[in-house]
């Protein structure tokens, strides 16, 4: 059997973007591991999913044979992007802290890829929701310009790992590990020391992931 892994990037930034050279390192190590393993790339940072729309709302709720032809349009992307993400053994995540949340082309994607009867289910009578993305590892790969660590006087402030590990939970993907990479806007000595402990961390997970 081989090891597939999602890539999902969020950042605007392309060359100077921290999460994406440090996913970049990270797959190359993990491919030397995985010669047989599969990788795709999911770029929402640069090619954002489209928001859901009334049509996608109301055919998200409707039995899939219930559908009309213009309802099954709506949801073709979010179908897409949810088998891609139940095809994934393995999810690397470059989640940027943006305004102390996740980037907004990232919250797009959860909106499309958390669905019920597709991500999770939901019994009314017990009022039990299940996740259905289940067997899966998530890594996520964490800039800020600031320090979040808890126990910092901004430590309370980081929604974007409260967020992540609460909706991953939510859909069923439970082993998550967030290397936050902080202190991005702090001068360039201490920034590049704070990607480098990055980058060993991420080293020493490629092997056993
Ligand atoms: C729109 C926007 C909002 C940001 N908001 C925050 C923030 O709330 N806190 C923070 O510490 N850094 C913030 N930053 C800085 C980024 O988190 C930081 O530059 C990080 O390195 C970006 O990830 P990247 O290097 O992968 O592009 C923000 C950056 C952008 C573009």
């Amino acid at each position: 059997m081989f090891m597939k892994l999602l890539e999902v990037q969020s950042s605007v930034r392309l060359e100077q973007s921290v999460s994406r050279t440090l996913s970049q390192e990270f797959i190359q190590i993990w491919k030397n591991f995985h010669p047989n393993g599969r990788h795709k790339q999911r770029d929402v940072g640069m090619n954002p999913p489209a928001h859901p729309t009334e049509l996608w709302t109301t055919a998200n709720y409707i039995p899939p044979d219930s559908r009309t032809p213009e309802m099954e349009t709506a949801l073709i992307e979010s179908e897409q992007l949810i088998e891609e993400l139940l095809w994934a053994d393995r999810l690397l995540l470059g989640v940027p802290m943006y305004n102390f949340g996740v980037p907004s082309t990232f919250k797009a994607y959860v909106d499309n890829i958390v669905r019920v009867n597709r991500t999770f289910t939901f019994d009314p009578a017990s009022f039990i929701f299940e996740g259905l993305a289940t067997d899966k590892k998530a890594l996520v790969i964490a800039p800020s310009a600031g320090n979040f660590a808890p126990g910092t006087p901004m430590g309370s402030m980081n929604f974007c790992e409260t967020y992540l590990r609460s909706i991953l939970g939510f859909i069923g993907i439970e082993d998550i590990t967030t290397i936050a990479v902080p202190n991005q806007f702090m001068p360039d000595e201490t920034r590049h020391q704070e990607v480098e402990q990055a980058r060993t961390k991420l080293k020493t997970i490629a092997a056993t992931w």
